[in-house]
């Protein structure tokens, strides 16, 4: 089913002075991007984002913190067949869209049955999540420690492990959760196993940057939002439930730290949007649910980001060929263009699902700034 757009009008006009006075309309061509990180949720939600990830992007790593969460090649292969059905009508880059499944790290793996799904194409990659530290994570794992049999056959076999590094410590400050997870958890498993390849997910500090320079084994995801925004941002104006995700987004020198490492051309990271949409009416009740939907224009944010850090000779390093050669798939053959100059028209600011609920479209301000064209 198509994606179905709803939307009023933003000022798009008063959002484009934001740019640095005098600065030219860029046009920066790249090769069709990857989504290193995704949440495409399930049902009418499934079928009302996928198709903004399947227009812009070609690989998506599709997030497997479903209920129940994604431990079997049986599960495995009927989501596939319901995102593909999903995105059946979505007119997709040329390079055409694929989605990859994550299983969830639980004690319920089979490893046979991971093995011989990863040899399928239904087990691309395995994702820890800590017990409690996001959105469905009830069935996260509380150490890692505990699961090191497994990592030892995903060595073996060359399956990567993604983490969501976040210590649930209750006396771990929330801004100090993923340093406490990179020391406590991560930095023990990466000298146990050195053969491992581990993404860090979502590495939202200056601390995680700093880890994966330190552990060759270890690559890294970083979002938009995280890029783009500093917890100034998410609190100091009134607390904005839009911009609450986990890990959190944190300091502005944190934020500098993830600029720094995504426009530095590093190969050790990549763009994962971390798109993760919720209602609205669960996040604006008495307790918002983490997530920021950013599907849709992501990748604008991202462009922004580079251009005012005078970096756009290293987007398509950044949203392209790092990930390209860390997952080690063929680079693509299609372009995307995105230009610098004012939307001329009315941009969504949000979707509504079939079932009648709202999500917030993030970056609505730096996608009127930018236009994006398949080439
Ligand atoms: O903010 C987040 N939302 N972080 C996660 O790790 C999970 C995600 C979700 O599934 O909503
Ligand atoms: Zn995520």
């Amino acid at each position: 089913m198509a994606p179905h757009l709803t939307g009023t009008a933003t000022a798009s006009v008063a959002y484009a002075a934001a740019m640095p006075q005098g600065s030219t309309p860029q046009r920066i061509e790249i090769p069709t991007p990857d989504d290193w990180h995704v949440h495409l949720r399930d049902g009418e939600m499934l079928d009302a984002v996928v198709g903004y990830t399947a227009r812009r992007f070609r690989t998506a790593m599709v997030m497997p913190n479903l209920v129940p969460p994604i431990t079997s090649s049986a599960a495995a292969a009927a989501y596939l067949d319901r995102i593909t059905t999903a995105a059946a009508g979505v007119e997709t880059t040329t390079d055409g869209f694929d989605p990859w499944i994550v299983w969830y790290c639980s004690p319920d793996i089979d490893t046979t049955d991971l093995v011989e799904a990863h040899g399928a194409g239904t087990a691309r990659t395995v994702k820890y999540y800590p017990a409690g530290a996001t959105t469905n994570s009830e069935a996260g794992g509380t150490g890692l420690s505990a699961f090191v049999d497994l990592f030892e056959v995903m060595a073996e076999h060359g399956i990567r492990l993604l983490v969501h590094a976040e210590s649930t410590r209750p006396e771990v400050d929330i801004f100090d959760r993923e340093e406490a997870f990179l020391v406590d958890e991560l930095a023990p498993l990466c000298a146990q196993i050195p053969e491992l390849a581990v993404t860090v997910e979502h590495v939202s500090t200056a601390a995680g940057i700093s880890f994966v320079h330190d552990h060759p084994q270890c690559a890294a995801t970083i979002t938009p939002h995280h890029l783009a925004r500093d917890r100034g941002d998410l609190l100091a104006s009134g607390l904005k439930p839009d911009l609450y995700c986990k890990p959190v987004i944190n300091s502005p020198a944190d934020r500098d730290a993830l600029v720094a490492a995504a426009t530095s051309g590093d190969p050790a990271f990549c763009l994962g949007t971390d798109s993760a949409p919720h209602p609205t009416s669960a996040k604006y009740g008495p307790t918002a649910k983490a997530g920021v939907f950013n599907a849709a224009y992501g990748l604008e944010v991202v462009a922004d980001v580079f251009a005012r850090h005078d970096a756009v000779d290293q987007l398509a390093a950044f949203v392209s060929s790092n990930g390209c050669a860390i997952y080690g798939v063929e680079p693509p053959m299609g372009r995307l263009v995105l230009e610098h100059e004012a939307v001329d028209v009315e941009l969504a600011t949000h979707l509504t699902t079939a079932t009648g609920d709202d999500v917030v479209l993030f970056g609505t301000e730096e996608a009127s700034r930018w236009t994006v064209t398949n080439v």
